[in-house]
C-alpha cells in the first residue's frame, strides 16, 4: 500500500504568545516541503486560532483534544463542532498524558475518536504501553486493550480518517527513543491486529506514526522502516528547524 508520510508536531502545553510567533515563522520559512509528507500542527487551544490564521496553509492544525457532546453547558470544555466551525480539521486524542493525568480510558478514546470521525475530522489516536508493560513482555496485550475499544466503534469508511499514533510511554520525552527494530515489530503487530480484528483493506492503509523522543538524528532510521508511516514528535516539533529533519525522510 502505498500510504503517504504524516508527521505531526505536538506541542503539548508549551509557549507563549511571543513564542508560538517564532515557531510559526520558523516553520513557514523552514526548508521543507509539504508536497510528499503531511504535516500537522497541534498547539495548545489558546493559540490555535493564531496558529490557524498564520501557519503556511500546506500544514494542518489540530487540536489536542476536544469534548464529545454538542455545546452547551459543559464550563471549560471545548466542544467538537467549535472547533469544526473554526476551521480545524484535525485533533489529537488519547494521548498517554491525557490517559495518565485525565482519566481517558481506552473506552472514551474510542468514542471521542469516532464522535470526531462522525464530525468531520482526522484524528491523531495515540496508543503505546508503559515501562512496566514493556519490560514484563506485555506491550501487545496493552495495545490489544487500547484497540479493540477503536474497533469496535468504528467503520471501515471510519478508519480512512485515523491515523494511530504508537507512542510507548517509557520512551515519551526521555530521550530513550525505541530502536527502529523495536518499533517496526509493534507497528507490524498492530498492522496484523487490524488485519485480523478490522479487515486488510484498513490495515494497509491506516498510518502508524511513531512517536517518543523522535528527533533529527534519529528519524532518518525510524522512518526507513516498513510500517512506520510518521511521527507524533514532541519536545523537537518546538524547534521548527529540528521538527523539519523529521520531515525531510520522505
Ligand atoms: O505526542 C508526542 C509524544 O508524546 C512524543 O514526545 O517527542 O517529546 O518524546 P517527545
Amino acid at each position: 500500500a502505498s500510504r503517504k508520510f504524516i508527521v505531526g508536531g505536538n506541542w503539548k502545553a508549551n509557549g507563549s504568545p511571543d513564542s508560538v510567533k517564532k515557531l510559526v515563522k520558523d516553520l513557514n520559512d523552514g526548508d521543507i516541503t509539504a508536497k510528499d509528507v503531511e504535516v500537522v500542527c497541534a498547539p495548545p487551544f489558546v493559540f490555535l486560532s493564531e496558529v490557524q490564521g498564520s501557519l503556511r496553509k500546506d500544514f494542518a492544525v489540530a487540536a489536542q483534544n476536544l469534548w464529545d457532546k454538542d455545546p452547551g453547558a459543559w464550563t471549560g470544555e471545548i466542544p467538537a463542532q467549535m472547533l469544526a466551525d473554526m476551521g480545524i480539521k484535525w485533533v489529537v486524542l488519547g494521548h498517554s498524558e491525557r490517559r495518565e493525568n485525565c482519566g481517558e480510558t481506552s473506552q472514551i478514546v474510542a468514542e471521542k475518536t469516532k464522535f470526531a470521525v462522525d464530525n468531520g475530522f482526522s484524528t491523531l489516536t495515540c496508543i503505546g504501553e508503559k515501562l512496566d508493560a514493556r519490560e514484563g513482555g506485555k506491550t501487545f496485550e496493552v495495545l490489544d486493550e487500547q484497540l479493540k475499544p477503536l474497533a469496535d466503534v468504528l467503520s471501515e469508511e471510519d478508519w480512512e480518517k485515523v491515523v494511530l499514533a504508537y507512542e510507548p510511554v517509557w520512551a515519551i520525552g526521555t530521550g530513550k527513543v525505541a530502536t527502529p527494530e523495536q518499533a517496526e515489530e509493534t507497528h507490524a503487530y498492530i498492522r496484523k491486529w487490524l488485519t485480523d480484528n478490522v479487515s486488510e483493506k484498513v490495515s494497509d492503509s491506516v498510518r502508524i506514526q511513531y512517536g517518543g523522543s523522535v528527533n533529527d538524528k534519529n528519524a532518518a532510521d525510524l522512518g526507513q522502516q516498513p510500517n512506520i508511516d510518521g511521527f507524533l514528535v514532541g519536545g523537537a516539533s518546538l524547534k521548527g528547524v529540528t521538527y523539519g529533519g523529521a520531515v525531510r525522510r520522505a
